[in-house]
């Protein structure tokens, strides 16, 4: 799986290069443009899904790279990525969003609703940031993918019995939801349900299996609520660990 990093990698290189052409003599047709844009998302998906399975097989070996960052470092690089694979202008703006307000209003744009206190845009936390985004990432990403047309990302902290602090992430849609024969199943790897859409993209059935192993890794819990027809709420707590003096 490590082998397919470089590949991946020249070809991104490759394709980013020739969109951003700079030569009057070189300029790109639209077909070209668009065909490039479409090799570009799937490569980068090819990217996330290499860089995933890796990341599941880190944890799997107790390895966590704690490190301190903001909350708002955590958040913007995964959801600049999810937007990036559809409209890249929107991405844009929300990468260089420099608070709270400015990222809400964005992503209503989206029909995404994010709702998080704003002393948390802030906060301090010590957190794996590459597990992080692949929980935001795919998260999110199911969310988008099985939506009608808005769904709700809540953030919040909150402490435990014994004082400790929690993250708390829950990602909701208002799609088909989930049949409760299948609140086990989804968390296996490769699991997928009959999908009759035609538009669907279809994906491998690992994102969820991969990050209730680094969420249970990291000491933490997902939930599901969801029935037929009511949309799904994937909810996750994580014990923000306790940051070493450096
Ligand atoms: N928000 C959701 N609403 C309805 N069904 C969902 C939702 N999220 C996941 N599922 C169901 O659970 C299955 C497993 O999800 P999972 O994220 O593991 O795989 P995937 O999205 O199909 O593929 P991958 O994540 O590997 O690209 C999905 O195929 C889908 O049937
Ligand atoms: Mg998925």
């Amino acid at each position: 799986m490590h082998d397919l990093k470089t590949p991946i990698a020249i070809i991104e290189a490759g394709i980013n290069s020739l969109i951003n052409t700079k030569d009057k003599e070189e300029q790109l047709s639209q077909r070209q443009q668009k065909t490039l844009a479409r090799l570009l998302r799937n490569v980068k998906n090819a990217k996330n899904l290499v860089n995933d399975i890796l990341e599941v097989g880190r944890s799997s070996e107790g390895i966590i790279n704690n490190r301190r960052c903001l909350l708002c470092e955590l958040l913007l690089p995964s959801i600049v990525e999810i937007i990036d694979l559809t409209d890249n202008t929107a991405s844009e703006r929300i990468r260089v969003c420099e608070d709270m307000d400015a990222l809400i209003m964005e992503l209503s744009k989206k029909d995404i609703l994010l709702t998080m206190d704003q002393t948390l845009w802030r906060k301090e936390v010590y957190l794996d940031p590459r597990k992080i985004n692949q929980i935001f990432r795919n998260l999110i990403s199911n969310a988008i993918k099985y939506r009608k047309k808005t769904i709700e990302i809540h953030i919040d902290i909150k402490k435990s019995k014994d004082h400790s602090e929690n993250l708390i992430v829950s990602v909701k849609d208002d799609g088909e939801g989930i049949e409760k024969i299948y609140h086990k199943k989804i968390f296996e790897s490769y699991f997928q349900i009959e999908d009759e859409r035609e538009d669907c993209v279809r994906g491998h059935g690992l994102g969820l299996a991969g990050i209730l192993i680094l969420i249970e890794d990291m000491g933490g819990r997902m939930y599901l609520e969801s029935g037929e027809g009511k949309g799904a709420k994937f909810s996750v707590t994580l014990p923000l660990g306790v940051c070493s003096i450096d």
